[in-house]
Formats: structure tokens, sequence, C-alpha cells
């Protein structure tokens, strides 16, 4: 449920965010707030009906309406705050004077970053309250009653979008650097890790692919059999993705590069005030700028990616560079004086001025100005790169972007950039991770390793561990540090990488059937405590450990040294399927052993999780047999289920072309119940289940009927394992007595 005050000019029109949403003609029948308007202060008071807290007030401070300053104010009914866009920070915001800037910006993680959720600054205050400023636009505020976080959440991704699906390889290992300079290297890289027996599903490179660092090109010096260099990566079973930058190199011979002169062709390019493509500076030297706004660009730019995909059959793209990023101010020269470029209240960007690190604000595009358009760089391209996938690879697509902004993770994912190799930031992307999973964006994760700098092997095995645990998992590195692929440590500290590699994949059919609840329930895959615990206060600040879904606690170790760790179990029963030791908590903290080769995960009481054996790549482990891990309750109950499809066809669940599984365990039974069944299960096998918490041993296992002999119990740890062979999409009956 949600209400959606706007605050306009009726008289003249002006810039909207150009976003479908959806349109309610009516108003709700039995609404869960009540609206009260005041004329003197100024002002709309909306309240919660059930408990009379006050939502909204802006009545506290005048509303400012100017054309360039839009100003508005209000009180807060809690210091709980999370949100708004992309920031180094807790997950939980310090309300005592932080000003959280929204303006896409290329900048390594220190202040405000690469993505925004809509407006320019934000003041929190310590009364609380809350300031919005904009520096253009209309006040359009959608407040979402939940009554539930979780509510909250889908409410707001029923406005914005919910999730795609990505492909299941999407969610295997992607290993990727800066400095893999040839087709040898890459391919060398890639036996490296066969070699050390390490899973490796997509295989990437950085801008050393291309010639000249220009788009939809590559070297023919080191990358000379990249086309080859692909294919036999197919045939491995695995998948190859590369960079593609923002800026379209533009000091190319005429008619030597067909990118720019295709694009000048067809006015693809965002333009100057005197109506010329505006260049700017980015890698590959002087560049024009794609304007994905205009539908013909999209047009031109799906040509792009198909004239490439049939030279290099690559199946993602890695969309960088697209806040978008230009290293001189604005343009090569410089930007007009106008009111854009110098508007009377500039938000608090890096550098102090809107076209810092971009271009010129008063740039023309499609839609608007640049200046209104700045921050929606990342999302359009994104839509026309995801766009452009599904029409030339006809498959379910993959696109990363570093720019965001709100209803991103319907067509792409996102990685938080040039995080460094630190202990402090490592703990740092797990609030990242949060937020974008909140935001409607599950398919993030950070440069496993960190990105600037050099790691240390330590840094390294604690983050591949944490890692493991990103929806989204690619260690990727800076062209000047020090190698950071598992294979280059030591055999410790490649044992503690594999080990946490292979936990990562034998979970994967549980992560899948996450992401399939995002994609069609709008729901989040890593979710904050909060999301899970509203009611426990103790969860409300947690962003040392996360979750996945609602079943597996995740308690990273996020310091040097500490062989130990601390983390907060909500009230109930606590499984560890690695160890089988069990915590039963009344809602505390609790000191857990964490060696370095471990990363404590707990699968919570009542749930069932789906697990299949691990091999090197998802292509193997799809077909590998499944396991149930089945953590039962004290009253003997658990339940959990699986989304299968063939992992990469587009709209498999929209077209009923999938499997869908209920597992319902009570009463010393497991069964389950097949939702959906369409045949992509040929042959999937349930190998065995291990049931937590079973009280006493059993003296007979039955599957179906029939006896099943070999099954064990541990009577330290309560633990029944159930060796099986049973087809997966067939319906079957176990129990114990
Ligand atoms: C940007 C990206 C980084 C990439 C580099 C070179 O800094 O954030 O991931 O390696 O550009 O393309």
């Amino acid at each position: 449920m949600s209400l959606l005050p706007q605050l306009k000019d009726p008289a003249n029109k002006r810039y909207e965010v150009p976003l479908e949403t959806p349109q309610s003609r009516s108003k709700a029948s039995s609404p869960l707030y009540s609206v009260q308007f005041s004329a003197d202060p100024f002002g709309l008071v909306i309240l919660r009906t059930s408990s009379g807290h006050v939502l909204l007030n802006t009545t506290v401070a005048p509303l400012f309406y100017a054309d360039q300053f839009l100003q508005l104010s209000t009180s807060l009914p809690s210091r709980f705050i999370s949100g708004l866009g992309e920031h180094l920070t807790s997950l939980i915001l310090n309300v005592t004077w932080t000003k959280i800037t929204m303006w896409n910006r290329d900048m390594s993680p220190t202040h405000c970053l690469y993505a925004t959720v809509y407006f320019a600054d934000v003041i929190l205050q310590p009364s609380p309250a809350l300031t919005w400023r904009t520096t253009g636009g209309i006040l359009d505020f959608y407040v979402f009653l939940g009554p539930d976080p979780k509510s909250v959440v889908r409410q707001y991704m029923d406005v914005i979008g919910y999730p795609f699906m990505p492909p299941y390889w999407a969610l295997g290992f992607h290993l990727c650097r800066w400095g893999y300079t040839s087709t040898a290297v890459t391919r060398e890289v890639v036996k490296n890790m066969t070699t050390a027996q390490f899973p490796l599903d997509v295989q990437w490179n950085d801008l050393d692919y291309a010639d000249a660092k220009r788009d939809f090109t590559f070297n023919k010096d080191g990358f000379w059999d990249m086309p080859e260099m692909v294919n036999d990566f197919h045939r491995e079973g695995r998948r190859y993705v590369m960079i593609v930058d923002a800026g379209i190199s533009s000091s190319s011979p005429a008619g030597s590069y067909k990118p720019f002169d295709e694009g000048l062709k067809r006015g693809v390019f965002i333009l100057n005030a005197t109506g010329q493509p505006l260049i700017g500076k980015v890698w590959p030297g002087p560049t024009a700028f794609p304007d994905f706004t205009n539908p013909e660009t999209h047009q031109w730019w799906h040509d792009m990616v198909k004239d490439f995909h049939e030279q290099v059959p690559f199946d993602g793209m890695w969309i960088d560079m697209n806040e978008p990023s230009n290293f001189v101010e604005g343009s090569v020269e410089g930007c007009p004086n106008n009111k854009l470029e110098a508007p009377p209240y500039v938000p608090g960007v890096i550098g102090g001025s809107l076209r810092t690190r971009t271009l010129c604000a008063s740039s023309k595009q499609y839609l608007s100005s640049h200046y209104n358009l700045h921050s929606l760089y990342g999302l359009t391209e994104a839509i026309a790169s995801h766009d452009a996938l599904v029409k030339v690879r006809g498959k379910r697509p993959f696109v990363i972007s570093r720019s965001t902004f709100a209803s991103h993770g319907r067509y792409a994912g996102h990685w938080t950039g040039d995080v460094l190799s630190t202990w402090e930031q490592l703990y740092y992307t797990i609030p990242a991770v949060l937020l974008f999973n909140i935001y409607g964006v599950p398919l993030v994760g950070a440069d496993v390793c960190g990105f600037v700098g050099d790691t240390s092997e330590e840094l390294c095995v604690r983050w591949t561990q944490l890692g493991a645990f990103y929806p989204f998992m690619r260690n990727h590195n800076d062209r000047r540090n020090l190698p950071q692929e598992p294979y280059v440590f030591s055999e410790m500290a490649q044992q503690a990488m594999r080990k946490a590699l292979f936990l990562r994949y034998s979970l994967l059919p549980y992560l899948y059937t996450l992401f399939h609840k995002a994609h069609s329930s709008g729901e989040t895959v890593a979710r904050p405590l909060y999301l899970e615990f509203p009611e426990d206060p103790n969860t409300w600040n947690v962003d040392q450990q996360f979750m996945w879904g609602s079943g597996l606690l995740i308690t990273p170790v996020l310091e040097a040294g500490k062989t130990e760790v601390s983390g907060y179990f909500p009230l109930g029963m606590w499984y560890n399927p690695l160890t089988g030791s069990i915590i039963n908590s009344k809602g505390q903290w609790i000191l857990i052993s964490a060696p370095l080769d471990t990363i404590n995960i707990h699968v919570r009481a009542g749930h069932i999780l789906p697990l299949q054996k691990p091999a090197f790549t998802t292509t193997e482990s799809r077909k590998n047999g499944m396991s149930l891990v089945v953590a039962l309750t004290p009253e003997g109950i658990a339940q959990g289920d699986l989304f299968w499809d063939d992992g990469e066809d587009l709209f498999t669940f929209e077209k009923g072309d999938y499997m869908q599984i209920l597992f319902l365990a009570r009463n010393g039974m497991l069964v389950n119940e097949i939702v959906q069944l369409n045949g992509q299960v040929d042959g999937l096998l349930l190998k065995d289940i291990m049931v937590f918490g079973v009280p006493s041993p059993p003296h007979q296992v039955l599957a179906n009927g029939i006896p099943i002999s070999d099954f064990s119990y541990h009577t330290d740890t309560k633990i029944l394992n159930i060796p099986l062979s049973l087809l997966m999409g067939e319906q079957f009956v176990i129990t114990w007595s």
C-alpha cells in the first residue's frame, strides 16, 4: 500500500523523471494512513492509522519551490534510517548531520558514489529529521506503508519494477583483472584455475582486449584469436564477458571506426551548445557520448553489439564509466556559461561543480538537458544493452553496470566499483550489497580481494569467503597491483578459498531459487537481518552479518588476525550445516570459532535448502545430484522450495517452462509437492538428505515405502543422514521413526 503526494507547478510543464510507474486511479478502499493538509505553516502530515505515528510531517520547515531549487523537510518517526543511494557507510545512517549527495560520480569509494536512487542532496538531522534538496523537476513522493519492512521493499519494487532473472551461470565464479594483456595470458589464467582445481564459470577481459581501448573492436596483436578463445571457453562450459565503456572514440580517421561514423550519421550522441557532439576524454582519448534517451541510439547500440557479437561470441556485457565519466571537466572545449552550468544551488558533488569528471550540465539529450538526465545515464545504457543482448543472443541477458538509477535491477546488475583492498572496505561492501538488494538490484557484488592497491593473502582469503555470499561474485584487480587470482596464494590459502567457492557452488540451487523469488515477487536475495526479524531491535543495525533469503545466516570474519567472530543470532535454533553444531539462541551475541579456512553459515530452523554437488562450472554442477538440508524446529517442522529451469532461456517463468517443488517436513516425514513440472528436470536426482534436529535415533527409514538401510544418525549432533536416489521431478515420501 502506498500513498503518492506530488508537488508540481500546474501552470508550467517541468522535467519529470522518465520512468513509467503504475498509475493509481482511485483512492485505496481501506488505507493504512490518514493525510492532513496544513495551510499555516504550509505542509502535509501523514499518519499511520493503527499506531498514530507521524510518518511524514513537512510543516516542520518551509517549502521552497523555485525553478532550480526545491527543498522540503520532514520530521522522521525513527533514527533508524537506511537507503538513499550508494555510499560508503554503515547500513543504518547517522542522523547527526549527515549529507548524502545523489549525483552519479566516477569516484573510488570514499563518499558519494556511482549510483543514485533519485534526488540531489539529502540532509539527515538529529531531531530526527530529513531535508530533501533538489535542483529542479517536481517533488513526487511515494510513502510505502508496509506495514512490515519486507512489504515496504516489495511495494517499492511494485513501483520501480521487479528484478530481471539472471542466467544460472551468472551465479558462478567470475574472474577478471585489468592487465590480462593477451589471449595467451587470459587462456593461461583459465588453465591455472583448472590446474589448481578452482571452479570458474565466467572469464572476463578488461580494456586490454580492445584495439586502442575502443568499444566493439579487438586488438589484432595480443587478441588476434579472441573469437577462438571465446569458443574454446564455451567448449569447456564457460562463458565470457568483456568491458564496454560509455564513451565512443571520436578521433579515428573518418571511415575507419564504424561505431563513431555510424553514430554520427544517425545522430546518437549528446550535443553541446552549438549542436555538435560533445567531445570529452576517456580511456581511448577524445570520445563522444551516446545519448541512450534517444530510441535511435538503442537501435544503433543494438547494431554495434550485433556486429561485434558476430565476430566474438561473448555472453554478457560489463558496462563501465557510465556515470558518465569524463577525464576533462564538461568537454574538451569547456562548458558555456548559463544557469544549468552554474545553478544557484550546487549539490554536494565532489569537485564542487556539476561538470566535475562528467559532461557539461547544459549539454543536450533527446529527452532533456544532461542537467536533468545526468544520473540516468547508466540506467538508460543498461536498458539498451539488455535489449540488445536479448535480440542478439536470444537468451537471458547478463549486464553488469557501475552507474545505476531507480529501476536498474529490471535490466541489469551492479558491481560497487573501485573498492580498495583494505579490511575497512571489506566490511563496507556488506551494507552496499544489502542496500542494492533493497533497491531491487539483487545481482550485486564488490571486487573480491579489492580493486585498488595490493591485497594480502589473509585479506584475500576472507574476501573470497565473504564474496562467496555476494549474489554476484567476481574477483577483479587493477593493472598496477600484485596478482590476486586464487591460485597465486599459498596452498593453505588456496585450500580455504577452494572451500568457500565449493560451498557457494553447493548452495547455487538455493541462491537461484531466491533470484526467482526476487524476479517473481519482489523479494531480496541477500538481506539484512532486520527484514527477517523486524520485531527484534538488536537486528536493526546488524551489518557485519546478513542472510540469504530467510533460511541462511552468514557471519564472515572482517578483521585481520582473527580466528573467532562474534555474531548476533536471533531467537531460535541455528544449525551449522558443515560442522553439525547447533546454536540455540535466546536472541544474543555469540562468539564462534572461525579459523582461516572457515566462513560461518547457519541454517535457520524451519527451513529446507536445496543443494547440489559442486563442480568446476555450473554447466557441470547442474547435472549433479541434489541434496536437501532439512533444519527442523523443536516441533519437528521445516519447509523450503526449489525453482529450476534450463538456466538461460528467456521468460521461462512467464512461459511456464520451469519446475517448482515445495518440500515439507513434519512428524518424521518429508514430502515434496510438485507445483509446476515441465520436463526440465529429466534425470535430476535427489541423492541425499540431511535432517538436523532429529531428537532420537530412528529405527527405520523409508523412501516411498522402501526401507533405506544405510542411513546414519549422530547422537551428539542429532543429524540424520539419508542416502537416496530419487527423481527430483517425481513425488516422494520419506519417513523416519
Ligand atoms: C574503471 C573500472 C574498473 C576497470 C577500469 C579499467 O576504473 O571501475 O573496474 O578495471 O576502469 O577499465
